[in-house]
């Protein structure tokens, strides 16, 4: 089972679309059983741009899971992708053995994200007894290191953290987005990812130190054995 996870795409023009379908390209030899995309679709033109990932992410005849980011419109994404008729856009997506849930941790007008709206519905989800799970939002419920973003997190870490702990085999993983800088740490006693983004990457800064960016493009694939996760991260350079 292969999972391919974009992130960040910022639609807002030609050379965004350009850097998105070069990632595409790759996605489509790939053939991947579910995509998952964990917010920022799109800066502005919100239906429309949301009009046109759909085509392109559902050429693919995958199942599609997608979930809000900070610059996305949960009315335009509603309107587009569907989802339920009011409030955060969580949503299920079953793939063979493996459920992947999308939780909806935006704060509208607000960079910085909060679990703590969605969490009475995650844990029915979790403990409903189904399949085990990949838990995908785009503020990350984790400490990065990094400062200056440490206060655009997913408010309410706390409360996730123990909604998983008590879910312990159910979870098998969990990924965000948000910080356009991939990173591997561990949240709630379960692998914790962070994205790439398609849209241009952020530097490192961290302990003082402060790096230019110089990554391409990228986006992870889960690869799932039973409940084996394997990440691995795709550049698309060139
Ligand atoms: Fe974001």
């Amino acid at each position: 089972m292969l999972i391919a996870q974009l992130s960040d795409i910022h639609l807002d023009g030609v050379t965004s679309l350009q850097r998105l379908d070069r990632v595409l390209q790759w996605v489509a030899e790939l053939k991947p059983d579910a995509v998952a995309v964990s917010g920022d679709l799109a800066n502005n033109d919100h239906a429309a741009s949301y009009a046109v990932l759909k085509t392109r992410l559902g050429a693919f005849g995958a199942p599609l899971l997608v979930v809000p980011g900070n610059v996305d419109s949960r009315e335009a994404m509603r309107e587009v992708f569907g989802g339920p008729g009011e409030g955060p856009l969580n949503g299920v997506v079953q793939v063979g053995d493996v459920r992947l849930i999308g939780l909806d941790v935006i704060v509208p007008g607000a960079a910085h994200g909060d679990a703590a709206p969605v969490l009475g519905w995650l844990e029915a989800e979790i403990n409903s007894g189904g399949a085990p799970a990949l838990i995908f939002l785009h503020q990350h419920p984790f400490d990065c290191g990094m400062d200056q973003y440490e206060t655009i997190d997913c408010r309410n870490k706390e409360g996730l953290a123990a909604v998983i702990e008590q879910a312990k085999d159910t979870v098998l993983g969990i990924s965000c987005g948000h910080l356009h800088r991939t990173m591997f740490t561990r949240f709630a006693g379960v692998p914790a990812t962070l994205a790439p983004a398609i849209a241009p990457m952020g530097g490192l800064a961290a302990e003082g130190r402060k790096m230019p960016a110089t990554d391409p493009p990228a986006l992870l694939v889960h690869h799932l054995k039973g409940k084996n996760l394997v990440t691995h991260v795709i550049s698309i350079g060139g």
